[in-house]
């Protein structure tokens, strides 16, 4: 494959790099002397091919680990601290606050993510701008679950009032691949429910936070928010091992979330919200219309270079239309634009991770070596930072590409005669997220739908397979996820009920009314927030 070099244009340049040189812990950001890591762009800036250095960051050892993990407890304070205690609306004030100053950092934030992960211009401002609506719809659903539980309840002579609490200490740790959206979408519920948190960024993806170091520094109480840099294993693993983080949320893969749920030395206290690997499968029968299913593949399996976790990642096609689809898909395929991820038109772009092609090229030839063709012309095409997409025919069991999660710019394609085949294969693989089911008659969907549901969490019809909208639940089985993920189930997952209970009699029920009309407990309150 080649790629005509193109100068950059201004927006997009780099003019200057971001030397993140301080760290987010107890409310200040601490400059940091020690050592720091060069962040690199696999995009190039010249003619000929070399990384662009973007920045540095901090690599920041267990001492700040741990200091941040103080900062953190502290801010919980056994239960009394001022974030879990504060009012709701207060709260709510201190999310707007963050809010309103995140959107004034779009711009900044939009052009890193480019830069950084090369999701392109579209994507990367939908990912800000979705980012932002889910922290407005939290809000707004956070309101409704105060309203609804501004009540008492009377149950066998008992008066309760029942609130959703905060569960502690969470440590939050998000992926490459939607480093804002994914990250935030744990971050926010969990601050807004009441807990205090640590946030590690990703390995990449990391700069475009720096723009919002101020914002959470000036929106929340000090220790609410703390964000620390470096290698998962070096700080991570030390503030999992000593023990006081109440919840693990990451979305990244289970053999790390494995790994640090093993070092908290209390598994039975420690709370996990997961979003792990998929692989999900589309399912095309012979009455599927062939267009619609060819587009839905090629945005499910192409969009972001299939670095979604929900992208699609083998495709089962029936025999009766094996032949066609695969015509008309390859020359889709190879129809994508290829370029920098600010170009017009871009569907494809460089792969953030620099060992990414070589990790495809390995499937590739493996799945050659065990009787697989690339079926489409320009599949495996290699530049520095890309490889082109291959369209994998006819993929077997013992091939890599058909077990592992392959996160990148490769799509299998394996043809079945009787739908219990990739039945069976789903019920027996280690995922569980979605599947796309592509077909008409209802005879054939009905009982289809009726297992699938059993295999997966979302069985699309017709349509790639998506995690949006985020008013939808999110989440998987088997090692996809653990917890559910929407607006309103993020901020069950990262609460507990919890209540003040009384015996219905005179002597409380006054003390009752007093705390309700002295308005001094901040938990005990029958407010209604408009
Ligand atoms: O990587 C997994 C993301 O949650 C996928 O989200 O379906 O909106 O791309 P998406």
């Amino acid at each position: 494959m080649t790629t005509s070099f193109s100068e950059i244009q201004e927006p997009f340049k780099i003019t200057s790099i971001v030397n993140q040189n301080s760290y987010l812990v107890g409310g200040e950001l601490k400059i940091w002397r020690g050592d720091t890591s060069n962040v690199y762009s696999t995009i190039s800036s010249t003619k000929d091919y070399k990384p662009t250095l973007l920045g540095t960051i901090p690599t920041l050892g267990k001492k700040e680990a741990l200091s941040a993990l103080d900062a953190a407890v502290s801010a919980y304070n056994k239960g009394q601290g001022l974030w879990p205690t504060m009012k709701v609306v207060d709260r709510i004030a201190c999310m707007e606050k963050f809010v309103e100053q995140m959107k004034t950092k779009r711009e900044e934030v939009v052009k890193l993510l480019m830069w950084e992960i090369g999701k392109n211009l579209p994507d990367s401002e939908k990912e800000f701008d979705r980012t932002v609506e889910y922290i407005y719809d939290t809000i707004e659903d956070y309101k409704q679950m105060d309203r609804n539980s501004a009540k008492f309840e009377k149950n066998s002579g008992v008066n309760a009032h029942i609130r959703r609490g905060p569960l502690g200490v969470v440590l939050c740790l998000g992926p490459y691949n939607y480093p804002l959206n994914e990250t935030f979408a744990l971050l926010i519920p969990a601050l807004m429910m009441g807990n205090t948190t640590i946030f590690k960024p990703a390995k990449i993806g990391v700069l475009l936070l720096s723009p919002l170091l101020e914002a959470f520094q000036n929106s929340f109480p000090k220790g609410v928010v703390n964000v620390i840099y470096g290698r998962g294993r070096t700080i991570a693993t030390p503030i999992m091992r000593d023990g006081r983080v109440d919840v693990l949320a990451l979305i990244g893969n289970s053999k790390s979330a494995n790994a640090l749920q093993n070092e908290h030395p209390k598994s039975n206290r420690l709370r996990m919200v997961l979003g792990l690997e998929a692989k999900n499968p589309a399912i095309v029968l012979p009455d599927a219309d062939l267009d619609l299913a060819i587009n839905e593949c090629i945005a499910g399996s192409t969009s972001f270079n299939g670095q979604r976790c929900t992208a699609l990642k083998v495709l089962y096609v029936h025999e009766v239309v094996v032949e066609e689809f695969n015509k008309r898909f390859s020359e889709k395929v190879d129809a994508l634009k290829f370029g920098n991820p600010w170009e017009d038109g871009v569907k494809l772009t460089p792969l953030p991770e620099p060992d990414k092609p070589s990790y495809i090229q390995g499937l590739i030839d493996d799945a050659i070596e065990k009787g697989a063709k690339i079926i489409n012309s320009k599949g495996g095409d290699t530049t520095e930072n890309y490889i082109f997409p291959a369209v994998l025919y006819p993929i077997t069991k013992e091939m890599r590409v058909y077990e592992e999660e392959q996160f990148g710019p490769v799509i299998p394609v394996i043809p079945f005669s009787d739908i219990e085949e990739p039945l069976d294969e789903m019920a027996d693989s280690n995922y569980g997220q979605q599947v796309s089911l592509f077909g008409k008659d209802v005879k054939t969907l009905a009982p289809l739908i009726d297992t699938l549901v059993n295999l997966v969490c979302r069985v699309n019809l017709n349509s790639s397979c998506q995690r949006g909208p985020d008013a939808y639940p999110f989440t998987g089985r088997k090692d996809s996820a653990v917890a559910t993920l929407s607006v309103h189930d993020a901020l069950r997952s990262f609460s507990i009920r919890t209540f003040v209970a009384s015996k219905d009699n005179d002597y409380n029920n006054a003390i009752l009314k007093d705390l309700l009309d002295s308005r001094a407990s901040n938990f005990v309150s029958t407010d209604y927030i408009l």
